[in-house]
């Protein structure tokens, strides 16, 4: 009876979502535009699955009047903090970016369905940019599930690539770089773990940029693996509500926010290789 119901409450659209304040811890500046914020729940923290986000209330910014959705980056259920990996690019994360120990933070928390785990399989996850944030807590979980992972970042400088070390716990790292400056020169589909014409990965998972999404799962496609894809479709709500986040799939209009983020990249209209010129064209 436990089990089913541990079960159940793993479904992801079954999870109970919670506000929660949280107390800053720190607030890390990782390179000119990416800060890494430590918060900690004064109430335990809910289960929440790999690629759920949280939607985060923007006090202090007069112009921010809706929640913004963030990746879960990290969990830690022993001591209630979590980490959220922020990228400046507006009003909005340019406030949290300014946020100091000892502020609060209102959270809705867990949202969206969260990657499908494989298990004592070999995988590959791909992080472009700022994309690399839902991978932290994605590479802990597949690593406890026996998965032997590599992980491709990939970026225009060095500068741009983000914690590589702190994730070699979990996978073996490679990096591309647009101008050389680190790893490999090029873009991640350049990279030499993409090149074999037999890749060994039973999924990959990805998450950056949408044209870069979309060549990974182009490789993907070409060879029969499942190709996971995380959207970051403009949200508002983050709950199914407004339909603000609507992609186009195979079984019709779908929300981002509750039957994403993560789609399987065949299941979203114009995303494969072979029909993707003409459903651009339809639009
Ligand atoms: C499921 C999901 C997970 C996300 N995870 C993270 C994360 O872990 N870390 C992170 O830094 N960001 C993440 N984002 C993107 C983040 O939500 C936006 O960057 C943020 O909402 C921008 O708010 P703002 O007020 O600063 O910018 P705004 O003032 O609202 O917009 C500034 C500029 O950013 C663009 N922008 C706004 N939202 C997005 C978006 N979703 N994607 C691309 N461009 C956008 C706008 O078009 C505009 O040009 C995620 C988005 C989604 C949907
Ligand atoms: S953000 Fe409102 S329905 Fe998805």
């Amino acid at each position: 009876m436990r089990t089913f119901f541990l079960l159940l409450i793993s479904i992801p659209g079954l999870m109970k979502k919670h506000i929660i304040d949280f107390k800053i811890l720190t607030n890390t500046a990782l390179n000119h535009n990416h800060n890494l914020l430590e918060m900690e729940s004064a109430v335990p923290l809910p289960e929440m699955l790999p690629g759920q986000f949280a939607e985060v209330r923007v006090d202090g910014s007069e112009t921010t009047y809706l929640r913004r959705p963030f990746s879960i980056h990290r969990v830690d259920y022993s001591s209630n903090t979590m980490h959220l990996l922020i990228k400046s690019v507006g009003k909005g994360t340019e406030t949290l970016a300014g946020l100091k120990p000892g502020d609060k933070l209102n959270v809705m928390l867990p949202l969206g369905n969260g990657f499908p785990l494989e298990e004592n399989k070999k995988v590959l996850l791909v992080g472009g940019g700022c994309g690399i944030a839902p991978l932290w807590f994605l590479a802990k979980e597949l690593k406890l599930k026996n998965c032997s992972t590599d992980l491709l970042i990939g970026g225009r400088s060095a500068r741009d690539i983000l914690m590589a070390d702190d994730y070699r716990q979990f996978a073996t790292v490679h990096i591309a770089t647009e101008d050389g400056s680190l790893g490999e020169t090029g873009m991640v589909t350049g990279h030499s773990v993409l090149k074999s014409e037999s890749l060994p990965y039973r999924s990959i998972y990805c998450c950056g940029p949408d044209g870069m999404m979309r060549a990974v799962s182009h490789i993907a496609e070409k060879q029969g693996i499942p190709c996971l894809v995380s959207l970051e479709n403009t949200m508002a709500c983050g709950i199914g509500a407004c339909l603000c986040c609507v992609v186009d799939t195979n079984q019709g209009h779908r929300c981002v926010c509750t039957d994403g983020p993560v789609f399987n990249s065949l299941e979203l209209k114009g995303w494969s290789a072979e029909t993707e010129v003409g459903c651009s064209l339809d639009k």
